[in-house]
Formats: structure tokens, C-alpha cells, sequence
């Protein structure tokens, strides 16, 4: 799916190699608890499993999709989302290359993304986990019309460091 600057591609073993690249600055992992990728095997083997887009019980769905930016014709990040489907709710993650940061082009894929899920799924709600210290994360949600939910202090270790961990939340409207 397309809009504007930017197109959602499902994640594919194919996008591996060039998303090793877009993963590899250690900038994106301040404020998450993942690591870069080991090597492009790791991750092809890692998006094998994701564009079974299911998990292995069954019971959460999985649409990962990369994000491309149209007018340059790469690849600068991934976002996703993971449905429970008996709850109906999903929560997100997005991770961008730090050149593509400060441009909304998180903003436009979370849009978009947002704007799918609506509309093939019957979601009643959308949520974010993140660390309380993610600042343009938590003011591009914000943006989006997620509001805090929880605040748990020093809930989470992030390399070797107690963090809090919010989470904000967003209603589906109908
Ligand atoms: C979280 C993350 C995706 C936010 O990216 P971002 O680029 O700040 O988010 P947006 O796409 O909303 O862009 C906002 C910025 O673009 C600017 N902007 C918005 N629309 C624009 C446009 N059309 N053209 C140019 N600039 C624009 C905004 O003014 C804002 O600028 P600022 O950073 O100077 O305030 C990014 O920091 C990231 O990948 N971090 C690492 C992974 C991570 O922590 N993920 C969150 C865990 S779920």
C-alpha cells in the first residue's frame, strides 16, 4: 500500500539484506530493548517466520511490513503490528533509520498502517509500549491521538538499566 512519500511492502526473506543495513546504527536501540541484527541469515530466517504473518499457536496475527521510501527507492525502516484477535486490540512498533528521522515519515507509515488495520480488522483498540524517555516517539503517538495508559516505574532493563515503560493507547473509532 501507498500514500504519499512513502509505500508499505509485506515483509519478505527478500528485504533482508538491505534491512541488515537499515537496522545496523546503534542510535535506533537507545530506547529499545532489541539489538541490531547478527548478520542477514539471522534476519532472513527472522522474516521467514513473520510472512507466515501468524504466530506458531495461532492465536496472534502478524502484519510486519517495511517501509519504503518512494522518491529515494529505498528501504528506511519496518513498522508493525500484533493482533490478538479475541481481544481485538493490536499493539505497534516502528523503528526508522536515523536518516529518515525528523522528515513524518513515521508519521505517514503509522497513517497508513493504522488506516489498514480499520479497515480489515475489527479492532477496538491500538497500543504502543514504550520507554518513558522515547520522546519523539511518545510526541509522534501523541500526534496520533494515543493517550498514556500505564507508567511503570523501572520496569524494564535496557542494556543494564532500570527504565520506566509507558504504554499509550488509542480507541478505534467506527
Ligand atoms: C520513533 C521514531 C520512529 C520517530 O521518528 P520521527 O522521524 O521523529 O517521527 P515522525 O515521522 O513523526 O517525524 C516527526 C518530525 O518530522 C517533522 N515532519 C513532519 N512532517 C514532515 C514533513 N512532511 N516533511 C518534513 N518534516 C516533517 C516534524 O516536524 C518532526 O520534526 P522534529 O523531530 O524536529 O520535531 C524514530 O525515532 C525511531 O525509529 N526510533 C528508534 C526506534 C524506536 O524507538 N521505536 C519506537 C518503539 S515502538
Amino acid at each position: 500500500m501507498k500514500d504519499g512519500r512513502i509505500e508499505l511492502e509485506p515483509i519478505q526473506p527478500r528485504h533482508a539484506k538491505e534491512m541488515f543495513e537499515v537496522l545496523s546504527p546503534q542510535e535506533i536501540y537507545e530506547f529499545i530493548p532489541d539489538t541490531p541484527p547478527k548478520s542477514v541469515a539471522a534476519l532472513t530466517e527472522r522474516y521467514q517466520k513473520l510472512s507466515l504473518e501468524k504466530s506458531p499457536d495461532g492465536y496472534q496475527i502478524w502484519k510486519n511490513w517495511v517501509i519504503r521510501n518512494i522518491g529515494a527507492d529505498r528501504l528506511i525502516g519496518y513498522i508493525q503490528a500484533t493482533i490478538d484477535h479475541k481481544i481485538k486490540e493490536a499493539d505497534i512498533v516502528y523503528v526508522l533509520h536515523p536518516a529518515s528521522w525528523g522528515q513524518g515519515f513515521a508519521e505517514e507509515a503509522c497513517r497508513l498502517m493504522i488506516a489498514d488495520l480499520q479497515q480489515n480488522f475489527q479492532l477496538k483498540l491500538l497500543w504502543v509500549k514504550l520507554d518513558s524517555q522515547n520522546i519523539r516517539s511518545v510526541q509522534l503517538m501523541k500526534r496520533l491521538g494515543f493517550q498514556k495508559r500505564t507508567h511503570l516505574i523501572k520496569s524494564e532493563t535496557i542494556r543494564g538499566e532500570l527504565r520506566d515503560e509507558i504504554t499509550m493507547a488509542r480507541l478505534i473509532e467506527r
